[in-house]
């Protein structure tokens, strides 16, 4: 059944465990997931980003989720929108039926420029407003997602903040942490800690000084009762590179958000953790891999059911580490 985020969250926060949140795009995402909850009994969250919105449609994307809904009748599902980059943006994603919405406010509308607190504070809450008096679940962002290894903003297909970024930016402050939801009353709130979206996150397996931990801990000790969102969570799993430059990719070395941190930051209150990458480099060595051995094949089904396949283990793994298997 479609189920409220904020409901979920709830439950994971009593519980002690994580939910992955996922991207989703297109049918063979979908079904991946679906199976991966499926076998592993765990609720799931979906989301569509703006690229998504874009890919297929708010209409197809909407149908996609709701056809899960349908044959899963037993999984709870939250249909979310991720990276809201306006209240008009989450207004017409409630519309169409999503029951949760991420108001992005850490950027102004361009989705390039750093917004100022005020201005976050003032579109957090504006949707919020709405949000809330219709059950409606907000996840708010505050700090700017980037790299504290070049200090650059996040860059990923053309949304994350332009330039050179300064170390106060790329963390969270806890004390504004505070303030922030105070003033807004978001349900979850995203933190920068130093991940950022797509593949190339760190240079280096993270350590301490660019992989902040240990501000999820000082934000979740400020604002316990506050769910804590990590974007930016995919691990990077080497083995998928491996297997894609092995089928003929061209990938450069780089490192993701080890499971075992965001296992920590699940002591401390993350409730939600962001992966779009993970299941993309998953499908994409499938596909090489089948492609480059079978290389007379040419009917879409035959490539696709092993990405389906290699994102489903993807999947499972994930609700496995958080801690989410079993609590459907
Ligand atoms: O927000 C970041 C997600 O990975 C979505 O990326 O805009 O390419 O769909 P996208
Ligand atoms: P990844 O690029 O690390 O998978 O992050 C996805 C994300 O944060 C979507 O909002
Ligand atoms: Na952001
Ligand atoms: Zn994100």
């Amino acid at each position: 059944a479609l189920v409220s985020l904020r409901q979920l969250l709830d439950h994971a926060a009593e519980n002690g465990y994580g939910l992955p949140a996922f991207n989703v795009n297109n049918l063979e995402q979908v079904t991946a997931i679906m199976e991966a909850a499926h076998e592993a009994d765990s609720p799931v969250i979906m989301q569509a980003s703006a690229g998504a919105r874009k890919y297929a449609g708010e209409p197809f994307l909407r149908h996609l989720i709701s056809a899960a809904v349908e044959a899963y009748p037993h999984i709870p599902v939250v249909m979310h929108q991720d990276h809201g980059q306006s209240p008009a943006v989450c207004m017409a994603a409630i519309k169409s039926g999503f029951t949760s919405v991420m108001m992005d406010g850490s950027l102004e509308a361009d989705g390039k420029s750093v917004a100022s607190y005020e201005y976050n504070v003032d579109v957090s809450r504006e949707v919020v407003k709405f949000s809330h008096s219709i059950g409606v679940t907000v996840e708010a962002e505050l700090g700017v997602l980037g790299s504290l290894e070049t200090m650059q903003g996040d860059k990923e297909d053309g949304h994350g903040a332009d330039g050179k970024m300064t170390r106060e930016q790329l963390l969270t402050d806890v004390e504004q942490a505070a303030d922030f939801v105070k003033l807004t009353q978001c349900d979850a709130l995203a933190i920068a800690i130093g991940t950022s979206h797509g593949a190339y996150k760190f240079t280096k397996k993270p350590t301490g000084d660019i992989l902040a931990i240990e501000r999820i801990k000082e934000i979740h000790q400020r604002i316990p009762n506050t769910h804590l969102v990590m974007h930016g969570s995919s691990s990077v799993p080497q083995e998928l590179l491996a297997e894609i430059r092995e089928f003929g990719g061209d990938m450069k070395e780089t490192y993701g958000v080890p499971v075992e941190e965001i296992q920590e930051g699940i002591k401390h209150g993350v409730r939600k953790i962001n992966i779009d990458t993970d299941i993309r480099l998953a499908m994409t060595g499938a596909i090489r891999r089948y492609l480059v051995e079978n290389p007379s094949k040419f009917d879409p089904r035959d490539y696709l059911k092993p990405a389906r396949e290699a994102a489903k283990k993807v999947c499972i793994a994930r609700f496995q580490a958080f801690g989410c298997a079993g609590q459907a």
